[in-house]
């Protein structure tokens, strides 16, 4: 009998029910065409709900979504929803809860998409981010005190554990030492690059560096540690990002850093990510927001869906289908569209969701 996964899908707000259609589409006509089934339900979690119900996550979401192999997310965000309900409400609370202590970010330019980076191409942009998912300002530890008053007073702070930087940084040596330059025969090394604030954050980013090289010396030797300022880390970004091959970071300048990266791979129209619990339930998601001005309008990117939903793929173990995926996109980007920005692709999100259907063959 065919292998069966079971998927929970959460198109969620905005845009995102449209890409995650296309998304679903591919990954529907992967199974056909790979023979496994995808047995996927929706869940109807983000701002409508909430306006609706009052309700940002109903109880026990967390649990029903660990009885699945992974989750598709489309989009949170919604412009009748005051920030920070629906993210903190929904997404944040489901990384935690689900304990995906990674969030795995490829930047990489597929070929035929327009990069605003000088004299750049698919061979010099090509890294993978690994972003801790749990710890950081993200703790949600701090407060405010005599709010509106002109004595308001307002700390959120940065927090680490060992445990949570050693099991990022074990997935990160692990993660090089499996994909990076010289496992895929592209480079004489394996590296992984700790991106910190080592001369200003001297407790937490001491502590990271520490693990980071303790971790490296006695269990990764094989692997080459380099080390960036994240200010510094921006600007090596633009100027030469053929110099990075894997970078481990914490939380928030992991999530500063990805959208940098994310423009230099072409947009929010392509950048995926991977929401990762290596021993639980993982979620994808494309990166960008839902982008409500263009809902329903059929002119949205799913690509960026579409690349999450490879990912899904590559994590229940479907390497080969998540494969043919990832080289049908790069068909569709170096052979069809005009350009990844909403409403200029030259086709509609659908016919895009088609154009990779088409070339997954
Ligand atoms: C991201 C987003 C989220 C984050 C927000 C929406 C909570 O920016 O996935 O990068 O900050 O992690
Ligand atoms: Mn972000």
């Amino acid at each position: 009998m065919a292998k069966t996964y079971r998927i929970a899908v959460l198109p969620g707000d905005g845009t995102g029910p449209e890409v995650t259609a296309e998304a679903v589409k591919v990954l529907q006509a992967a199974a056909g065409k790979f023979g496994f089934q995808l047995h996927l339900t929706e869940f109807d979690f983000g701002g409508d709900r909430y306006l609706r119900t009052g309700e940002v996550l109903p109880v026990g979401a967390a649990e029903t979504m660990r009885t699945f192999d992974a989750i598709l997310l489309g989009a949170i965000g919604h412009p009748g929803v005051a920030p920070g309900i629906l993210e903190k409400g929904i997404l944040l609370r489901l990384r935690f809860e689900l304990d995906q202590y990674i969030n795995l970010r490829p930047v990489r330019l597929f070929p035929g998409v327009e990069c605003p980076l000088k004299d750049k191409g698919p061979e010099h942009i090509d890294y993978v981010v690994v972003r801790e998912n749990t710890g950081d300002v993200y703790s949600g530890v701090g407060g405010v005190a005599m709010k509106g008053t002109a004595h308001e007073v307002a700390e959120q702070s940065m927090i680490y554990t060992r445990f949570q930087v050693e099991r990022c940084l074990r997935y990160a040596f692990d993660y090089a030492r499996r994909y990076g330059r010289k496992a895929r025969g592209v480079g004489e090394h394996n590296t992984l690059g700790l991106v910190g604030k080592t001369n200003v954050l001297t407790f937490v980013f001491d502590l990271w560096e520490r693990a980071f090289h303790e971790i490296g010396e006695a269990d990764y030797p094989d692997v080459k540690r380099e080390y960036y300022h994240v200010d510094a880390c921006c600007m090596w970004m633009v100027k030469s990002p053929e110099w990075f091959d894997v970078l481990v970071t914490a939380n928030m300048f992991g999530d500063i850093i990805t959208d940098l990266g994310a423009i230099t791979q072409g947009g929010m129209g392509i950048a995926a990510g991977g929401n990762l619990n290596p021993q639980g339930v993982s979620m994808f998601e494309p990166i960008g927001g839902s982008a409500p001005k263009y809902t329903g309008q059929n002119v949205i990117n799913p690509l960026a869906a579409i690349c999450a939903g490879a990912m899904l793929l590559q994590t229940i173990g479907e390497a080969a289908a998540a494969d043919a995926v990832e080289t049908a996109v790069k068909h569709v980007t170096a052979n069809k569209l005009k350009s990844l920005a909403a409403g200029r692709m030259g086709y509609g999100t659908r016919e895009v969701g088609d154009l990779v259907c088409e070339a997954l063959g």
